[in-house]
């Protein structure tokens, strides 16, 4: 049941953020391509013109200074793409992180926590910081945008990325640091750009002056969304890479690459006001690279951890089952799920999950069952041979335990 939902509500989740971001994407290129208009268009108060050519026919776009004399009788407002993604990203972290809190979001590694405090530390952070970037746009920093919105991303994302990555697994700490960017950008919607222009739309029907003042405001929290995008994208994808999120020093790996992927959407924001600058794409692809050599060094830490591991699974007695069980994880499942895998592909334990202790085996026993026993897909492709009756041993196991 939870499975499906998770699919539902995360199928639902990448609609709503491609139309979100498609839309942001679109909007942003458009005001940039604005063109002087012809004058029988200025006396009309439009300010900027476009034309293009799509899906088999032309397009004639006008933007105006202001305002139109009388108000359309349709008119499309975009909000609901960022309300609905908003949604079901905190609905779909629900599921997965806050529900599944003791497999996802709890690493008793990096800190041990009851599910209770986990989530409320995550929605702390989410919203805590949502408080804070909302109060430094109402400051006097924000009147120097450019160095405003350099000191937001670097500030906000290291001081979120860190205390993340102190408090929870790899995977939860990423995950959290892009609801804390999502939550802005939704907000910003909300709270800003949704206002302004009810204002002016109000004003427009009423035949009241407009303020620009109005509309620079929300054009700021606009500009902050687009530098948004990157990094959050990447973040929601970076779930793949577990050599990202796994890496010991995983904030500053977020933080690095987030900050070379909003220095490359500043490339093409600059490309679409008809500005080239090559030297930002090249230096670009070339913080990519040294972020990827650097990650993919070889950490010497990590035989350490497997010791500690080693010595607390001697610590606690097993019972006859549960050797059995260990040994099973350690024949077909620890080549790929340990701090240190022996496969000959997998370097990095895919999705973060390691099985090097009882303690880990036992904290993940049941998607072990279901991976293992349920719909067996694991271990992938059955490449260490599992058998019938070990996958037995997992489902007698997994009985007992949820039996007590
Ligand atoms: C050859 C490498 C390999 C082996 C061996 C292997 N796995 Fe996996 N495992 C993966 C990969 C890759 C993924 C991520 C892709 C996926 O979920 O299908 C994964 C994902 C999982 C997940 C999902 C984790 C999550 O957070 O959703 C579970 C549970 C799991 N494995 C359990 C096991 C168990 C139990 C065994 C041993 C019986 C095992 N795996 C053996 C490669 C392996």
């Amino acid at each position: 049941m939870l499975d499906w939902l998770s699919l539902f509500v995360r199928w639902f989740h990448v609609i709503a953020g491609v139309a979100w971001i498609g839309a942001s994407f679109y909007f942003i290129w458009l005001d940039n391509n604005l063109r002087t208009p012809p004058d029988w268009k200025k006396q009309k108060g439009i300010k900027g013109d476009l034309w293009a050519v799509h899906g088999g026919g032309f397009y004639e776009v006008a933007k105006y200074n202001y305002g139109p004399e009388t108000m359309p009788e349709t008119l499309h407002w975009f909000k609901w793409e960022a309300y609905s993604t908003w949604l079901s990203g905190m609905l779909l972290l629900g599921i997965v992180y806050y529900h599944g809190a003791a497999v996802y979001l709890i690493d008793n590694q990096v800190m041990a926590m009851s599910a209770n405090e986990a989530i409320w530390r995550g929605l702390g952070l989410i919203f805590g910081a949502l408080l804070i970037y909302e109060a430094a746009c109402r400051s006097a920093l924000a009147r120097f945008p450019t160095l405003f919105g350099l000191a937001l991303l670097v500030v906000l994302l290291t001081l979120t990325a860190y205390l993340a990555a102190h408090w929870f697994s790899g995977r939860g700490a990423f995950i959290h640091v892009g609801a804390v960017i999502g939550t802005i950008m939704a907000g910003n919607v909300f709270f800003k750009i949704m206002p302004a222009q009810r204002q002016m739309v109000h004003a427009v029907a009423n035949k009241l002056p407009i303020d620009p003042a109005w509309g620079a405001a929300a054009k700021l929290r606009s500009v902050h969304n687009n530098y948004f995008t990157l990094p959050l994208l990447f973040i929601m994808i970076s779930n793949h890479y577990p050599m990202t999120y796994q890496h010991p020093d995983n904030w500053l790996v977020l933080v690095a690459i987030g900050i070379v992927s909003a220095w490359i959407r500043h490339y093409f924001n600059l490309k679409h006001l008809g500005i080239s600058r090559p030297s930002i794409l090249i230096t670009g692809a070339l913080g990519m690279l040294i972020i990827a050599y650097w990650v993919a060094k070889p950490l010497p830490s990590v035989e350490q951890n497997l010791q500690t591991n080693m010595e607390s699974a001697a610590i606690a007695p097993l019972s006859e089952l549960e050797t059995h069980v260990m040994t099973i994880m350690q024949t077909h499942c620890a080549n790929c799920h340990s701090a240190q895998p022996s496969d000959d592909i997998f370097v990095v334990a895919p999705m973060g999950l390691m099985f090097d202790s009882w303690q880990q085996i036992e904290s993940r026993a049941a998607i072990i069952h279901q991976r293992a026993a349920v719909s067996k897909d694991m271990p992938l492709m059955n490449k260490t041979n599992m058998t019938e009756a070990e996958r037995q041993v997992i489902a007698t196991w997994f009985q007992q335990l949820s039996q007590h």
